[in-house]
């Protein structure tokens, strides 16, 4: 398979990017002209120009003084409307930001038998897996990404085993993205009135962090396929750097529109996730979004998914239920939740409607 104009049939696609793991970036390396059918999206499912909303954006607040009454108030009002902004002057040194995307290009830059070692087969340790697409056996149309994920425990000796060009990298920029993610969940839980806010997050709502190095290689018919379906994510929230190449839009306010979420230097994107929308029982939303792929330039992206840890029983929080509303969700363990959402292609907002009454 070296011919530039490579022919798959699905078996042999299937065998050589997702079981032995060479990914879409194998793919790319081979030098294909053009993209196998079985990343091709029906043309209902392309993002077209006239959906791209003009009249809208995504808010962009500087946090420099988390404690100022009205920064809480614009981060609440985003998560309640919008279930997405950015931030700026959050602290992270520029040089943690730039350090941890680069280390997703060193990666996934590696001779495709050295990125293989992290298939799930082949890793040295679970906590780091290489995969590609979102779920790819399950999925009609694969997606034109690839992505390192790292599953962070505190103190768990398992980091060691992750490869040399993103171990420091992965580990700097949580310890600097820890208190953020802490600050930005008091603020959210603050406005739903609940009362032991500390406790409530340590155990609820930050018990897994995943970071995932996402990459999106170069794409030669890039107004055919997709980096993302339109989904939103399961997490409670997820904190994503971007690069400057663009491609990630969120749902706008009308249907079929959607906002670009424009590149902004040493910004940090943040997601409401489905966790968040459940337990403030529909106060906060969970966003959806998509993302499309470029025909000029290799794009990374560093979303770390703040997930409740497996065995944690989530629904919605007693407080934000004082004014007599009636829960819309049920209580669920978070690994039946996880497990739902990765073991079924893609689909918008489907698995939150599996969690209602
Ligand atoms: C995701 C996601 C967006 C991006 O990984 O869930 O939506 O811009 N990523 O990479
Ligand atoms: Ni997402």
């Amino acid at each position: 398979m070296s011919a530039a104009s490579v022919e798959f049939e699905l078996t042999d696609l299937i065998d050589f990017a997702v079981n032995q793991g060479n990914g879409v970036k194998g793919l790319s390396n081979l030098g294909i002209k053009t993209i196998p059918q079985k990343y091709i999206l029906p043309p209902e499912d392309r993002l077209n120009q006239n959906q791209i909303a003009q009249d809208e954006s995504i808010a962009v607040i500087d946090v420099s003084n988390w404690d100022d009454p009205k920064i809480a108030a614009s981060i609440c009002e985003a998560a309640a409307k919008r279930g997405c902004f950015q931030i700026i002057n959050h602290g992270i040194p520029l040089e943690v930001l730039e350090n941890v995307k680069e280390a997703g290009h060193k990666f996934f830059e590696l001779p495709d038998e050295e990125r293989r070692k992290y298939l799930k087969e082949n890793s040295p340790t679970p906590t780091v897996q290489l995969k590609t697409s979102f779920s790819p056996l399950a999925e009609k149309v694969l997606e034109w990404k690839d992505y390192l994920t790292h599953l962070y425990i505190p103190d768990d000796e398992s980091s060691k085993l992750w490869p040399s060009v993103s171990k420091d990298q992965v580990l700097e920029y949580i310890k600097w993205a820890k208190p953020i993610i802490r600050k930005l969940l008091q603020l959210l839980l603050k406005g739903l009135n609940v009362k032991k806010i500390d406790e409530t997050i340590e155990s609820q709502l930050m018990g897994s962090l995943y970071v995932n190095l996402v990459y999106y290689p170069i794409c030669p018919n890039p107004e055919l396929a997709s980096g993302a379906g339109r989904h939103s994510d399961i997490s409670a929230i997820t904190i994503l750097l971007q690069d400057d190449v663009g491609g990630l839009f969120v749902q706008g306010t009308k249907a079929d529109q959607w906002i670009h979420v424009t590149p902004v230097k040493g910004a940090l994107v943040i997601n409401i996730g489905d966790i968040l929308q459940i337990v403030s029982n529909d106060r906060y939303k969970s966003v959806e979004h998509q993302v499309t792929v470029n025909g000029r330039r290799n794009r990374v992206s560093v979303p770390i998914f703040v997930d409740p840890a497996a065995d944690t029983v989530v629904g919605p929080f007693p407080e934000a239920l004082e004014s007599g509303e009636k829960p819309i969700y049920k209580h669920f363990v978070y690994s039946d939740y996880f497990n739902y959402f990765f073991g079924k292609g893609l689909g918008r907002k489907q698995t939150i409607e599996l969690a209602k009454k």
